[in-house]
């Protein structure tokens, strides 16, 4: 019964989606984009060049409403620049944005391509954001994609070195959790430009169904750190036998609730985070993890042992995590009770691997009304 109701509630969503957002109704013949001068040696697997081919995003504009062109125009129009024909584009240290941070890579590239245009195509002031990327390519061919594919769009990119990360990082069960971009999240207030104070940091398998400047204008009271957390889930398990059974390790805790969350999403106040010192609070963790294997999973860990019991918990509709599930198909995952903002597809399997083979769960139908890639037509 309770999946009936679930489902109705998404077909709304889905309804809402398309009555409200014009551009869903009458989209004109996507633009194609096809990146002739693209081709990228896959990682992975075995073939040797892989064309991506990715369609225009319709364009996106502030709403009707003095709300967008007070918060843009009034703190310093002197900070607006002029980049030939966008002439709206922002200047990074402009107060008035909203700031979304991203890692950008091969493969996870069609997610976070869907995540921005859902954040776009949701926001009442999409020229207000702008976006961070994070990526680790010495090329910028994919820079260059993503002007390609959103041509007004406010974002700067940041080279994350690898080697930063690299002898810190011990071997573990599951890889894919050990890139090193995984770990970028802990540099953010290091890797952007100073005068950005706040962030929201999201994975590349999300999409917003929301306006994200609700996200944005979340409270964080006296915290650094801002997530939803879950604190009926087990927490004991996110560490090793040999972990609790340390005092100079356990008592970290001692003194508060932790709570599990999920560093998927997180909204974080960069200028606490300088004056604390988190970054290398973090790495302290991970190098005790090198050499006494304190817990299993990669970035994750390390986060608990700083922000559990200790940061903002953000309403659970800004993470509805686990649509990947356990397997990469054949697990699909219902949504928790409760309002959706955001559907996360943490876990193994990943929307467009499923559309792509033919077998997508019901929520996968939600992900494709985002999705960019497909062959030029
Ligand atoms: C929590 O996880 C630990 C370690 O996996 C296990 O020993 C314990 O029984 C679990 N507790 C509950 C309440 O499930
Ligand atoms: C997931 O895959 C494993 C191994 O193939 C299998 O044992 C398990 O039953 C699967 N679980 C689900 C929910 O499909």
């Amino acid at each position: 019964m309770l999946a009936i109701v679930k489902v109705a509630n998404l077909v709304t969503i889905s309804i809402g989606i398309i009555l409200f957002c014009p551009s869903f109704q009458s989209s004109p013949p996507a633009e194609a984009i096809r990146s002739t001068s693209f081709s990228i040696i896959s990682q992975k697997n075995s073939v040797p060049h892989l064309q991506f081919s990715y369609r225009k995003s319709v364009p996106f504009n502030n709403g009707e409403n003095n709300k967008c062109l007070s918060s843009t125009f009034s703190s310093n129009s002197l900070m607006m620049i002029n980049h030939g024909h966008h002439p709206m584009q922002l200047a990074v240290c402009n107060p008035s944005l909203i700031h979304l941070v991203m890692t950008l890579d091969t493969q996870f590239l069609r997610g976070t391509v869907a995540a921005v245009n859902s954040i776009l195509q949701n926001a009442f002031c999409p020229q207000n954001i702008f976006f961070h990327f994070v990526h680790s390519d010495s090329d910028h061919h994919l820079q260059t994609l993503i002007r390609d594919i959103f041509p007004s769009l406010n974002f700067k990119a940041y080279y994350f070195n690898p080697e930063t990360v690299q002898n810190k990082i011990s071997s573990t069960i599951r890889e894919t959790l050990e890139q090193p971009l995984n770990y970028a999240r802990n540099y953010l207030a290091h890797l952007l430009e100073p005068c950005v104070e706040r962030v929201i940091y999201l994975d590349s398998d999300v999409v917003l169904v929301d306006d994200i400047s609700k996200l944005w204008r979340t409270s964080l009271g006296p915290a650094t750190l801002g997530s939803p957390e879950y604190c009926h889930a087990n927490f004991t398990k996110y560490f090793t036998p040999n972990f609790w059974s340390q005092k100079k390790f356990s008592r970290v805790f001692s003194g508060r609730k932790p709570c599990y969350f999920n560093t998927g999403v997180m909204v974080i106040d960069l200028v606490k985070w300088r004056k604390f010192k988190y970054t290398k609070m973090i790495e302290r963790w991970m190098e005790i993890q090198r050499n006494q294997r304190i817990y299993d999973l990669g970035s994750l860990p390390p986060f608990l042992l700083v922000f559990a019991g200790e940061m903002a918990p953000i309403d659970h509709r800004w993470n509805q995590h686990g649509l990947g599930g356990d397997n990469l198909s054949g697990n699909c995952r219902q949504l928790h009770p409760g309002p959706v903002s955001l559907l996360h597809w943490s876990g193994k399997g990943k929307p467009w691997i499923r559309l792509d083979s033919g077998k997508p769960c019901p929520l996968d139908i939600i992900w494709s009304q985002y999705d960019l890639y497909g062959q030029s037509l």
